[in-house]
Order: C-alpha cells, then structure tokens, then sequence
C-alpha cells in the first residue's frame, strides 16, 4: 500500500511506539500521587513539558496536554467569551467553527480567504477590528489557523497576531497541520494560544497539547491536573513518546522539507504529463508558492473526474489519497474550504487532496502515477458511458 494521506493522519514512528511502551511497562504510577511511583511518574511527566515547551520556545507552565486538535480548540475558544470581539476565517476547522457558531450564538465575525490561495489578509483583519475596536474600549479575540489542512496555505501569522494586538486582542492558532513540518517559535510570532494535534506527526491518536500564555477557562472539570485547566489522570505513555517525537520532528524539519519537495516536484511533472496526454483539464488550489504551502500537500482539481470515484479507484490500484480532509469525506456537501476560495460545487466535487511524508520515496509516487494513468481514462469511459 501507498500512503499518500499524511493530512489525515500520519503512521506512528517506530520511536512513539517504544517510548510509549517502555512508559506502560515501566512508569506506570499516577503522577498526582505522593508516593515514589507516583513521583517518578509526575518527574516524566514535566520532562516532556519541558521538551514540548522548548520546541516552541516558551516556558514548560504554558503547556496543557490534551487528548488532540478538537480538544486543545474547544478549550482555547471556550475562553473567547471574555472578549468582546471574537474573530475567525470561513476556512478554519470543524472544530473551531463548531464551537464558533454554537457557543457564542452567531457572534462570531468571520473573514474570508483571498480566492484560490486562501490567504488571509492582515489588511482584512485590520479593518475588522478597527471598526469594532474604538478607543481600545473593547477587547478582541482571533482565532486563525496556522496552515489549512485542504489546500495547505500557511498564513501570515506574524503579521496577523500583530494587527490583533495593535486592537487590544489576543491570538490563538489551530496550528494542527504546522507543528513538526515548519519551524514555530510562539515568542517571535506572537502567538498567544497555539493548538496541536501528535497524530499528525507521528504519534498514535488522541494526544495533543495547548500552549496558552493567557487565563482560560476548564472545560473538563475535576481534579488539579494541568493546573486544574484539563481534570483527569495523565495518558503518560503518549505525553512523553509526543514530547520526544516532537523533538525529532522539529530537529528535521528542513531535512524533512527537502526530502519531500523533491518528490513534490517529481509528482507534478508526472502528473502534467499524464493530465496531457489524457487531454483533461486540471488546477491546483491553494499557494502557488510551494514555500507557502505545508510541505506535500497538493489540492488538484481535475475537469470531469468525481474525486471520491478516483478516490476509490486508487484505492484499488493500493494509493490512499482523499478528497478533501478527512473528517469530511463522508459528508455530502462540498468543502467549505474550496467554496470559500472560489471554486463552484461541481469543481469542489472533482478535487484531491494528496499528502506527501517524509517517509514516502520515489517509488510510492511512481506507483500514485502508475495508478492515477490507469484511473483517469476509466473514469472518463464511465462519465462518458452515463
Ligand atoms: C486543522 C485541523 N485542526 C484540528 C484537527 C482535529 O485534530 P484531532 O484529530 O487531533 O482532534 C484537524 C484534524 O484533521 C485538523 O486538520
């Protein structure tokens, strides 16, 4: 099988699998009790905050470990209800607009994209804030996302944390597809809350963590764990195979880049030869400027094809690729993401989304080209056939 999904979620690395293990069999104690276990537990436990804190360069205190992405976005929004402007994108995740629209009724403000790269413009969040900001009477809370997990534009978030500071706001990033593929320093970004997810870089599911250097709100309530912002027993196998796992990430992340951006380039001239010669017509979303985009993702719409029907058909010929994230594919209706950088349903409908690793090779893209040369003129015949 050829895995070309790494968007969806990413194989576990060797390393999370034995970490985690030597954890169960080894440190197994309870890191909130007195005794030596517990003690030994509670040392590891703050090792890898420590770890996870140094890889974004902030202090070990602004770490709250959580069970992933949708947790770490619903505990930093929940928070949003102390200010009084609360500011997204029409292309953040489900698990921001969710709890955007349901917990605050519709007061959400969102900004829209730049078409088809799906930028969003620091000048458009200036003029937001600027009209509901007077006199710095109000406050405000942003939320943008770091990189967009369908078409993999990576935002400008400097600039945009420094427009909602200027308007007396705070910051948070669902940074979910960035964290371990590109360099994120939180001080130098000004970065106020930033959410991660460790499926998405090695690890096994349901970890992830917070950084927050503001106040917020539990929303799990319990006992005093994670300084009582997140109540319940610690999952320490995965906070410490995450802790080092981000560190390997974060150390190769040039490397990594590298590594992928030749077969990126491959892919593409592969992939515009056979797109030729089949005579269809296709584009891709999202940055033209691959330096702009998450390192392997590529968004192509291709004229005529039904991106779940190709979807399937890679399958069969052993390539997994999607058509738009994930959490979506049983959806019927098309992506927001692609609406809200212009495309029309039906091209929305003929879109792929492939994810490139670092662990793939030459040979797995010549087996996605084998496959998709062979897919193309099949689907073609059926639409043909109709
Ligand atoms: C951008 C983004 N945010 C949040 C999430 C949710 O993360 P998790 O699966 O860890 O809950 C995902 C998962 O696909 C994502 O891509």
């Amino acid at each position: 099988m050829v895995y070309l999904d790494n968007g969806a979620t990413t194989k576990v690395s060797q390393e999370f699998i034995e970490d985690s293990t030597m954890v169960m069999r080894d440190i197994w104690g309870n890191p909130s009790s007195p005794h030596s276990a517990g003690k030994k537990a509670k040392d590891l436990l703050e090792e890898s905050r420590a770890i996870i804190a140094e890889t974004i360069n902030t202090s070990p205190e602004n770490i709250i470990f959580t069970s992933g992405g949708t947790e770490s976005n619903n505990l930093a929004l929940q928070s949003f209800i102390n200010y009084d402007i609360n500011v997204t994108s029409k292309i953040e995740h489900p698990s921001v607009l969710k709890p955007a629209n349901e917990y605050f009724f519709n007061a959400f403000k969102f900004i829209k994209p730049n078409n088809y790269e799906g930028f969003i413009e620091p000048k458009d969040l200036d003029t937001l804030l600027r009209t509901f900001v007077v006199w710095k009477r109000e406050t405000a809370a942003v939320s943008i996302m770091f990189a967009n997990n369908e078409i993999g534009t990576i935002q400008d978030i400097k600039s945009l944390a420094r427009i909602t500071h200027k308007h007396n706001g705070i910051f948070h990033t669902d940074a979910v597809q960035a964290f371990g593929h590109v360099p994120i320093n939180v001080k130098d970004l000004g970065i106020d809350m930033m959410s991660v997810s460790g499926h998405k870089f090695g690890c096994a599911k349901g970890c992830g963590f917070l950084y927050t250097n503001i106040n917020i709100y539990a929303n799990l309530l319990g006992g005093n764990q994670e300084r009582g912002l997140r109540a319940g027993t610690e999952n320490l196998p995965y906070i410490y195979a995450m802790a080092r796992q981000a560190k390997r990430m974060c150390d190769r992340i040039d490397l990594n880049r590298e590594r992928i951006m030749i077969n990126v380039d491959y892919l593409l001239d592969g992939i515009t030869d056979i797109l030729k010669k089949n005579k269809v017509d296709a584009f891709i979303n999202g940055p033209v400027d691959l330096s702009r985009r998450i390192p392997g993702n590529l968004s192509i719409t291709i004229d005529g094809i039904n991106a779940q029907s190709l979807v399937s058909v890679m399958d069969m010929y052993g390539v997994c690729i999607s058509a738009g994230s994930a959490c979506k594919s049983t959806e019927p209706q098309p992506s927001h993401v692609l609406k809200a950088i212009g495309l029309t349903d039906k091209e929305a409908y003929e879109t792929i989304r492939i994810n490139i690793g670092p662990e793939n090779t030459k040979d797995d893209i010549d087996e996605f080209l084998n496959a998709i040369n062979m897919a193309l003129p099949m689907l073609r015949r059926a639409n043909v056939d109709v």
